[in-house]
């Protein structure tokens, strides 16, 4: 596997470009099977989690032709197959959405359950709920969800935890059901009023998306369209924090700062400066971060998946900190890696208290899941000296160009290519 080695201690300065987000696109992708012709989104994120689930519609008849880097055309009008495989799954988090589009375009699907960051446990037992209320016979036979559905009625779903996977699956069943789909609790994601936008493009009638009561009236038919991805609200924020964890002055372009609020308030809090404008955000940071409790929520509330990255800005704050993890059962698996560091962290189930240091120090660490990849990120751009970070292929799945994007930024980070099956001696 390939590392990063991170020669840190010195402040971001420039501008980054924000990528379309990660999980809009890995929901939206698979949408775009529910059309009776082609679609072509833009905005496309070029990350692993993106090529895997366009393998895997691949794999199932769509034809896939990228336009340029970011924009690809999807024909699904082929697609002959509901099954995804344990290969075509295999790292990709998001086949569950294979369950929804499929049930809705095939009215079957045999899934293999999703790969991706663990996190502890990650039922689907809210999307199966769903399914089975708009009638869907599901059963787990050989480690393959299995879906059947002659039939899909609207139906009035109460999710009893906000998931967003659930949210997005049981909109993408329902959009072509017969009548009215009432899913309540439902989560509230930037990326799930994304994906309702792009269904409606297409034709599907969806509305509530962005508050906890979405109601889906389904349609006869979806028809292709064209549509761009909002940008990754995790991905400006972990600029963000890198920004504040060095004491930098960067600028963020392409980003929706609505979507930060929550990631501005507590940066703000922490003592960065912080400039909205319309589609860009400035950070500028010229002192020690100060000490920030965190809790993370479903949207609006801070997202679980900015928590690695601010708690390694915490390790150098003055004074105390503590961080709650509130969606994952067991999101504090990077800490371990920060200790290595010299960040002082004690972990008790979902809370973590975090006592300043003055810095952190290099260590070869490693990334456990794609959020806590890009805080070693972080913490090897806030520790003088060489820091070399190992499993990188984790932070592949969710960051677009992250190397060029951080060099650009005057960070000095190499990716380094593991030479495989070989051993090179040097000559005497
Ligand atoms: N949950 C259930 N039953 C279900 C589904 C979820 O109990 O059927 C629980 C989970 O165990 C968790 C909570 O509900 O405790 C929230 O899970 P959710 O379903 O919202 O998560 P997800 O859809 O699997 C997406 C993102 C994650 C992000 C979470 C929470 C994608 C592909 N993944 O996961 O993103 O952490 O929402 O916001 O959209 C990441 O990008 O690094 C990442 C892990």
């Amino acid at each position: 596997m390939d590392k990063f080695v991170i020669n840190g201690g010195k402040a971001l300065k420039g501008e980054v470009r924000i990528s379309g987000a990660k999980n809009a696109a890995v929901a939206i992708l698979p949408a775009a099977m529910l059309a009776d012709s082609p679609c072509v989104i833009e905005n496309v994120p070029e990350i692993s989690d993106v090529t895997a689930i366009l393998r895997a519609m691949q794999c199932l008849g769509a034809e896939i032709r990228y336009i340029n880097r970011s924009t690809v055309q999807i024909d699904p009008t082929h697609i002959n197959s509901f099954i995804v495989s344990k290969e075509m799954a295999d790292g990709m988090r998001a086949s569950s959405y294979f369950l929804g589009a499929l049930l809705g375009r095939m009215h079957r699907a045999k899934v293999a359950p999703p790969g991706g960051c663990n996190l502890g446990v990650r039922p689907i037992d809210q999307h199966i709920k769903g399914f089975e209320a708009l009638g869907a016979e599901m059963s787990i036979e050989n480690g393959m969800v299995e879906g059947k559905a002659p039939i899909l009625r609207g139906a009035s779903i109460y999710l009893d935890v906000v998931s967003v996977g659930a949210t997005i699956n049981i909109m993408l069943a329902a959009v072509k059901a017969k009548g009215l789909t009432v899913i309540e609790n439902a989560a509230r994601e930037p990326h799930i009023v994304d994906l309702a936008n792009f269904l409606n493009s297409m034709g599907a009638n969806i509305m509530g998306a962005g508050t906890n009561v979405i109601k889906v009236r389904g349609v006869d038919s979806l028809f292709g369209a064209t549509y761009s991805i909002i940008p990754d609200q995790i991905e400006a924020g972990t600029y963000m924090a890198a920004a504040v964890a060095t004491g930098g002055d960067v600028l963020l372009t392409n980003v929706t700062p609505k979507h930060l609020e929550s990631i501005t308030a507590k940066l703000r809090e922490i003592g960065a400066d912080i400039t909205e404008y319309d589609e860009a955000v400035h950070v500028v940071m010229n002192r020690r971060p100060k000490k920030c409790n965190v809790k993370t929520f479903p949207h609006p509330g801070f997202p679980t998946d900015m928590q690695p990255q601010i708690a390694t800005v915490l390790t150098i704050a003055d004074g105390t900190s503590i961080v709650t993890e509130g969606v994952w059962d067991s999101r504090f698996r990077y800490a371990e890696q920060l200790i290595l560091m010299g960040a002082d962290i004690q972990v008790d189930g979902k809370m973590a208290v975090i006592t300043g240091v003055e810095a952190i120090n290099p260590a070869p660490v490693k990334a456990v899941d794609l959020r806590a990849g890009a805080a070693m990120i972080i913490a090897g751009l806030m520790a003088k000296g060489t820091t070399e970070i190992d499993n990188i292929d984790h932070i592949d799945r969710g960051y677009e160009n992250i190397v060029e994007k951080f060099s650009a930024l005057g960070a000095d980070i190499k990716r380094i290519p593991k030479i495989e099956g070989r051993v090179v001696f040097k000559r005497a």
